[in-house]
C-alpha cells in the first residue's frame, strides 16, 4: 500500500514538473519574439490578476480598468494582464489600436456568453462567417433604407415625450425607465416591422430580450458562472434557456409570416398608409433569398443581434447626453435654438438631419466622454506586431476606446464637455483612432448611421418639449458589460411652454 501511494506521488510530481517545464518553454518561445509589454502590478502566482477582476463588483472593475489604462499610457501604450492561464493585453496607444482593430477580427471568449442567443450573428460570429454575413447585411444599413425609418423614429419620440409629461416639474428620476423600453420598441419595429404589433409579439420579444440581457450581465459579473457546464446547472442558466426559447419563438413566427407574404403577395398592414416599412428582417430575407445564402436560424440570429446591439447602446447614450445637457443649461439652450430654427414644430425629415450640426456635436461629445462600449476585446489567432511589442498568438487584447477619447492628443481640456470642439476642425485630433465610440476598422459598428439618425430625432423631440436638469459631478460609473451609470444619473424635466 505504502509503495503504491509512493508511486502515485512520484507520478504526480513528475507530471507537475513536466507541466512547469512545458509552460516555461512556451512562455520562452513567446518571449523570444521580442520584448514583452510591462505587466500591470498586483499579479499573484497561478491566478494572475484574476482576483482583481473576479470580485463581481462592477464599479471596482471600472476603477481597475481605468488604472490599467493609466499604467499602459505611462508605459508605451501596452500593458499585460493575466487571468489564470489567459494572457490579456491592454492597448491604449492610438497607432497600436488601429493595427489591432484592422488585423485581429476575432472576438474574445467573453462574447461567447451571448452565443447561445446570438449564435453566428455579426457581433459574435467567427471570422469566416462574419465576412460573408457582413457583406450581405451592409446594404440593409444604407442611407436609403435608413431614411425609411424616420417615421418610426418620430412616432416613438413623440410617444416618449407624452409618457414623460407625468414627470413634469417633479423630482429627478431614472430616465432609463422611460428611454430603455422605448428604444427597445423602436429597434424591434425597425428590425421586425409593424406586423408584430397586432398580436403583442413585440412586447413578448421585449420581455425576453430584457431578461436575456440582464442574465448575460449577471453571468459576466460572476466568474464562477463563466463555465458553460456549471452555468447550465444553475437557475440563471435555466432562465436563459427559457427566454431564448421565447425570443426565438417570436422571430420564427415573424419570419414565417414574412416569408408567406413574400410568396403569396399578401399586402402588409403597413401598406394601407401608402408607404411600406421595409424592416431589417424583410431585407435580410430578400438578400439571402436570391442566393439562398442564410438559413432561417441565421436570419433569426442576425435580427436578434441587431436588436441586442442596437437598443441599449443608443438609449444609454441619450441618458448620458441628457445628464450632460442638464448640467450645462447654456449649451442646452443652444441645442434648443438650433432645433427650433431647423424644425419649428414639425416632425424631423431626412433633409433636416444634416442641418442639426450642433445636436450632432453634442452627441459626439457625449460619446467621447462616455463611450457606452469603453473597450472591445479581440482574440489573437496569430501573433500581432505592434510598434514596440509583438503580442503572442493565443492571447487577447483590449482596445481601450475610453482611453483613446481622453488621450493627450485631445489637449488639456480632454476631460471637459465642450461640444464646440466638433465645430472646429483644428480642435479635433487628426489621428483616425482619436474617436472610436463605434469601434475602428472593418469590424466597426454597422449601425452607426442608424444610431445617429435615431438619437438626433429623439433629442430633437425631447429638447423642444422639456428643459432637463441634472448634475454631472454626481455621476458614478460601473461596467455592466457596457459602461453604465452607477449613481448620479437622475434627471428632472420641466415642460417648456
Ligand atoms: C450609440 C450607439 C452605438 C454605439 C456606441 C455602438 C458601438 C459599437 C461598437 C463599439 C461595436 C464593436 C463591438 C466589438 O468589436 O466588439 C459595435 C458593433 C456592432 N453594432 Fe453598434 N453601436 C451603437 C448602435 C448600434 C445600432 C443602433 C445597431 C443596429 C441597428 C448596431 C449594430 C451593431 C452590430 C450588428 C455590430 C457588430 C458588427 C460586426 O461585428 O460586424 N449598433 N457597435
Ligand atoms: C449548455 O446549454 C446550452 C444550451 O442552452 C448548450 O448548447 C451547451 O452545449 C451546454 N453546455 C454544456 C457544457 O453543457
Ligand atoms: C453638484 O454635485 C456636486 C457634488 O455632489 C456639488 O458639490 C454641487 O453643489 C452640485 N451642483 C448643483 C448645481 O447642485
Amino acid at each position: 500500500m505504502f509503495i503504491v501511494t509512493n508511486m502515485w506521488i512520484t507520478v504526480v510530481i513528475a507530471l507537475v514538473a513536466i507541466y512547469i517545464i512545458v509552460a516555461v518553454l512556451v512562455s520562452r518561445s513567446r518571449a523570444n519574439k521580442g520584448p514583452r509589454p510591462p505587466e500591470y502590478p498586483g499579479a499573484l502566482p497561478l491566478i494572475g490578476h484574476g482576483h482583481l477582476f473576479g470580485s463581481g463588483n462592477s464599479d471596482a472593475f471600472w476603477l481597475l480598468l481605468q488604472d490599467c489604462y493609466r499604467f499602459a499610457n505611462s508605459n508605451s501604450g501596452v500593458a499585460g494582464l493575466r487571468i489564470v492561464q489567459t494572457q490579456y493585453y491592454m492597448v491604449t496607444d492610438p497607432d497600436d489600436c488601429v493595427t489591432l482593430a484592422n488585423t485581429a477580427l476575432d472576438k474574445d471568449v467573453v462574447y461567447d456568453f451571448m452565443k447561445p442567443f446570438l449564435g453566428e450573428g455579426l457581433l459574435t460570429a467567427t471570422v469566416p462567417i462574419w465576412k460573408i454575413h457582413r457583406k450581405l447585411l451592409t446594404p440593409a444599413f444604407s442611407q436609403g433604407v435608413l431614411d425609411g425609418f424616420i417615421g418610426v423614429f418620430n412616432s416613438q419620440s413623440k410617444k416618449l415625450v407624452s409618457s414623460l409629461n407625468q414627470e413634469d416639474g417633479k423630482k429627478p428620476f431614472d430616465f432609463w425607465t422611460y428611454i430603455g423600453p422605448n428604444a427597445l420598441e423602436t429597434i424591434c419595429l425597425t428590425a421586425m416591422g409593424g406586423a408584430t404589433t397586432d398580436d403583442r409579439l413585440t412586447s413578448k420579444y421585449m420581455r425576453a430580450t430584457e431578461n436575456l440581457y440582464n442574465i448575460i450581465v449577471s453571468r459576466f459579473q460572476r466568474f464562477w458562472l463563466h463555465n458553460n457546464f456549471v452555468f447550465n446547472l444553475t437557475s440563471l442558466g435555466r432562465r436563459q434557456k427559457k427566454y431564448i426559447k421565447m425570443a426565438n419563438g417570436v422571430t420564427s413566427a415573424v419570419l414565417e409570416r414574412r416569408k408567406n407574404e413574400l410568396v403569396n403577395g399578401t399586402p402588409n398592414s403597413e401598406e394601407n398608409s401608402g408607404k411600406k416599412l421595409k424592416a431589417f428582417i424583410d431585407l435580410i430575407i430578400e438578400y439571402s433569398g436570391e442566393r439562398g445564402l442564410l438559413s432561417d436560424q441565421e436570419i433569426r440570429e442576425e435580427v436578434s443581434t441587431i436588436i441586442i446591439a442596437g437598443h441599449d447602446t443608443s438609449a444609454s447614450t441619450i441618458v448620458y447626453t441628457l445628464v450632460l445637457l442638464g448640467s450645462h443649461p447654456e449649451i442646452q439652450e443652444r441645442v434648443f435654438k438650433e432645433i427650433d430654427e431647423v424644425l419649428g414644430d414639425r416632425d424631423v425629415e431626412k433633409q433636416d438631419l444634416p442641418k442639426l450640426v450642433f445636436v450632432e456635436a453634442v452627441l459626439k461629445e457625449a460619446l467621447r466622454l462616455y463611450p457606452i462600449a469603453p473597450f472591445i476585446v479581440r482574440r489573437l489567432t496569430e501573433s500581432l506586431k505592434l510598434k514596440h511589442y509583438t503580442l503572442p498568438a493565443g492571447s487577447s487584447a483590449f482596445l481601450a476606446i475610453h482611453a483613446l477619447h481622453r488621450h493627450k492628443m485631445w489637449g488639456d481640456d480632454a476631460e471637459h464637455f465642450l461640444p464646440d470642439r466638433w465645430l472646429d476642425k483644428n480642435r479635433i485630433p487628426e489621428h483616425q483612432a482619436a474617436f472610436a465610440a463605434f469601434s475602428l476598422g472593418r469590424r466597426m459598428c454597422i449601425g452607426k448611421n442608424y444610431a445617429l439618425m435615431n438619437m438626433k430625432t429623439t433629442l430633437a423631440h425631447l429638447i423642444r418639449s422639456f428643459r432637463f436638469k441634472s448634475n454631472i459631478s454626481e455621476l458614478k460609473l460601473k461596467i455592466d458589460l457596457m459602461l453604465k451609470p452607477h449613481a448620479g444619473h437622475y434627471i428632472a424635466v420641466e415642460r417648456r411652454m
